[in-house]
């Protein structure tokens, strides 16, 4: 109760250093733990981390270079990471069922970044523990980047900012209050692991990779004065074109690649994020309408620029299966009820879904709910947005590479996936953490 907003400094999470560095490979350890942190002013929050940052650290890493991770469970609860949006062989997944043991266990995950550039994230996926692991913290940054991003001049170093917005519920002690479905008394909104924090920027352009790391909050953003900015990327890295807006939408899981260009403001200026209150689910507007003040606090030169194209799409081969998708959850029975994908409660030894591995596929996915949102993740691909309720997407914010799409109750999207790469068994399920600990999840199997 009573916090107050834009006192606490936004931070930039720490950019996490390889152990080891052999070839093209670069090796991370990491302890899952759990540490101290000021969360919201004058107190103190114990979360749980990936190696002690709040959100998790950054890694760095380029198309065609490997990265080696491994990770140490601390905590006294199983975990599983996830690397979201990547490619990546089956056993370093970090699928619901593939746990690393609390009290020391050990996993070490490869992930062979043989992708183009993308902003993936990593984040707990342990089956009936994701949602709790999750809103105390652990969530991080993969930045994956390749010569097509590189040569482009956006702006870089400090000027490359990544923001993990959430939400959360804090008792008067400081704590973290954790319910299952509990999202009406989640009001504190949190960037980079702070209440509504400031950031102080110079009169130049930024580039921001905003991530929706809640379990179910929906953003829509824009800033306090109306102004445009740009939208240059979403999950999979770079749209074809710059899409000049003044708001964006991410459901959970998704992430929106965006430049703002402070230099119209004067010194002096403080602007702020601001969340559309009714982006569902609610909360006080006068809370969750705000995310972080930016304060212009002095000039810099810049000679980044925003090209006018930014990539080329890879080519969408023709698709020779058709499949449909129904999300639906029994609404009236509140956080501890069903879920369903296709009406079936996920069952890990259950394979829903057999994919000849190469096939390029169109799946028809509907949110079959008439009050709750929901969305749609695949893991192992990347897919493309054909359509969104019957309207081909050819331009704007879906038209790029996806691993995230929202469906809002009612809504129909028409996506396409290649499966290639590598076989073996992936989930897809709603990224509402919570919905899918109720069941909304299935398993895919490539063969
Ligand atoms: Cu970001 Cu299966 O999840
Ligand atoms: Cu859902």
């Amino acid at each position: 109760a009573g916090i107050r907003k834009f006192t606490l400094r936004m931070p930039v999470p720490p950019v996490l250093r390889p152990y080891a560095v052999s070839g093209t490979t670069r090796y991370y350890a990491m302890p899952i733990k759990e540490v101290n942190k000021t969360v919201v002013p004058g107190r103190t929050t114990a979360v749980r981390t990936f190696n002690g940052s709040f959100p998790g650290p950054v890694i760095k890493a380029r198309s065609g270079e490997r990265v080696v991770v491994r990770q140490t469970n601390q905590l006294s609860v199983p975990t599983s990471v996830h690397l979201h949006g990547a490619h990546v062989p089956e056993d370093s997944d970090g699928g619901p069922m593939d746990l690393i043991a609390p009290n020391g266990g050990r996993k070490t995950y490869t992930y062979p970044n043989t992708q183009p550039h993308a902003n993936l994230w990593f984040h707990d996926h342990a089956h009936h523990a994701e949602s709790e692991n999750v809103f105390r913290g652990l969530t991080g940054t993969y930045l994956l980047t390749d010569d097509t991003e590189e040569r482009l001049g956006l702006p870089s170093g400090a000027y490359d900012v990544p923001v993990s917005l959430r939400d959360a519920r804090f008792d008067d002690s400081g704590a973290l209050v954790y319910e299952m479905g509990d999202f009406l008394h989640r009001n504190v909104i949190l960037a980079n692991g702070k209440a509504w924090p400031y950031f102080e920027v110079a009169a130049r352009k930024y580039r921001f990779r905003v991530y929706n790391t809640a379990n179910m909050r929906y953003f829509d953003l824009s800033l306090s004065d109306g102004s445009e900015f740009q939208l240059i990327g979403t999950d999979g890295g770079l749209l074809p074109a710059p899409y000049r807006t003044t708001s964006v939408a991410l459901s959970p899981g998704e992430r929106a690649d965006i430049v703002v260009d402070f230099s119209r403001y004067p010194v002096g200026t403080e602007l702020v994020l601001a969340n559309r209150p009714d982006a569902v689910p609610g909360g006080p507007a006068d809370l969750v309408s705000q995310v972080l003040q930016f304060r212009v606090t002095r000039t810099a030169a810049d000679s980044s620029v925003v090209p006018g194209v930014l990539r080329t799409l890879p080519e969408l081969p023709p698709a020779t299966v058709d499949r449909s998708v129904e999300l639906f959850m029994d609404e009236t029975s509140g956080p501890h009820g069903l879920a369903y994908i296709d009406g079936k409660v996920y069952d890990h030894d259950r394979i829903d879904t057999e994919i000849a591995y190469g096939t390029t596929e169109i799946w028809t996915v509907t949110n079959a709910n008439q009050i709750a949102p929901h969305n749609f993740h695949m893991h192992l691909v990347q897919f493309r947005v054909l359509e969104r309720n019957g309207q081909p997407v050819t331009s704007g914010p879906e038209y790029g590479l996806k691993d995230t799409v929202s469906l809002m109750p009612g809504e129909t999207v028409r996506l396409q996936a290649t499966f290639t790469g590598y076989r073996g068994t992936y989930v897809y399920h709603c990224h509402i953490f919570d919905h899918a600990a109720m069941g909304m999840m299935a398993n895919m199997r490539i063969v």
